[in-house]
């Protein structure tokens, strides 16, 4: 039976992971995966968790099962950080997920159990798992636009053009902050558009929101999903604490849905725990209380606000310092958008042979499609990742 089991690949972050550690080349650098660095090339436990596990440490007294849909009182934290303070969470179903990925995964297969024949809509470009989920779950997929590849920012018109033919029921996956690949975001007047156009369509938000925090700050990063969750009755979101608060293998991730009534609300929260029950049970716990144990104590929430913020300022101080780096080494503003991007990741807009050729040339790592973790460069690497981009981009 085993025999007959199909050859299958990683996506290509995560291989791209397996190949950097196989590098033996002492100054190899890694743009690839996602994860956060300081400048000294680590990912450090961020103090607050550190703080909240050793809480945790010394006053949980018991490991056994939450709910299926884990503790409510996560729910409720992490909606607060999406939605705001004062948020009624009357219309809102969750299920605690592993990770941000999980969430993905459950949410569409939510959207499957409501109709198997829904078209799920994505941008183009995107991260590889939505397209990778979808195509499992056999859900019809339809792609809208995002990036103008001559500036480097969003294609305004087209994505909006293309929003305007999904249909009522239709799912449409947005990035909430920090669009992965791209980094380029919709601004609030976009996110108006956005919303007005699936009002009157009535195809349904399904915002993946894993970069709070990373962008602009924790509420500006969210003001596009409470803008939809202002305006639209149906709402779903798959949220990751795996980067603001760096437990990425701590799985720690919520699926949500805002629903039009009571009683579709409950429908969906069964069939989410439901759902988590099918796939593993219980989701994991310890990540999603620490960052329950962060929100709730307003000493290690300032203090994980603090750290976050200076994460973020690193990032950009990275964006401004490497687009000017590579004016200077290309002689050109061809890399100027870097600056107005946000979050940890930008799309240099090489080829594959330029992609490979910094690999294999300069032991620069990036995934194929360009896209680099700006995080995961440091004052000292900018110069040398700038200089070898320039040489790939101008040899031909
Ligand atoms: C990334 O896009 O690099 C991360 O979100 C890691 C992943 O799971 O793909």
């Amino acid at each position: 039976m085993l025999s007959s089991v199909p050859a299958r690949e990683a996506d290509a972050i995560i291989r791209l992971m397996q190949v950097f550690r196989d590098d033996p080349r002492p100054g190899k650098i890694d743009l690839g995966v996602g994860v956060w660095r300081d400048a000294a090339g680590r990912t450090p436990v961020m103090r607050a968790v550190k703080a909240a596990e050793r809480r945790l440490v010394e006053t949980q007294e018991t490991k056994t099962y939450t709910a299926l849909a884990g503790d409510p009182a996560f729910h409720a934290a992490l909606a607060g950080l999406l939605f705001g303070p004062g948020f009624d969470l009357a219309t809102m179903a969750a299920a605690a997920t592993p990770g941000g990925t999980g969430a993905v995964r459950q949410i569409l297969e939510l959207v499957r159990l409501a109709d198997p024949a829904t078209t799920v809509w994505i941008s183009e470009p995107t991260w590889p798992n939505h397209p990778a989920i979808i195509a499992t779950l056999g859900l019809p997929v339809r792609r809208y636009r995002h990036l103008d590849p001559a500036t480097g920012g969003i294609d305004r018109a087209g994505m909006l053009a293309d929003l305007a033919r999904a249909r009522r029921g239709e799912v449409v996956l947005l990035h909430g902050a920090c669009h992965n690949p791209t980094g380029a975001d919709p601004d609030i007047a976009l996110w108006e558009e956005i919303a007005a156009l699936l009002s009157s369509s009535g195809a349904v938000p399904f915002v993946d929101m894993a970069y709070q925090g990373f962008g602009a700050g924790l509420a500006a990063d969210a003001a596009g999903l409470r803008l939809l969750a202002a305006r639209l009755p149906e709402v779903l979101v798959a949220a990751s604490c795996s980067k603001n608060f760096g437990i990425y293998r701590e799985r720690a991730g919520l699926a949500l849905a805002l629903s039009p009534d009571a009683g579709t609300r409950a429908r969906v929260a069964g069939t989410l725990a439901w759902l988590n029950r099918q796939n593993f049970a219980f989701p994991p716990d310890h990540g999603a209380r620490v960052v329950t144990e962060i929100l709730g104590d307003p000493g290690l929430r300032a203090d994980w606000e603090a750290e976050l913020t200076a994460m973020r300022e690193g990032m950009s101080t990275n964006r401004r310092a490497f687009a000017d780096a590579l004016r200077a080494a290309t002689r050109s503003d061809r890399f100027g958008f870097l600056a107005a991007g946000r979050g940890m990741f930008a799309l240099l807009g090489l080829g594959p042979a330029e992609v490979e050729r910094l690999r294999v040339g300069y032991g620069i790592y990036m995934v194929g499609d360009s896209r680099v973790n700006v995080a995961g460069l440091t004052p000292d690497t900018i110069p040398v990742v700038a200089a070898a981009v320039a040489r790939v981009a101008t040899a031909g």
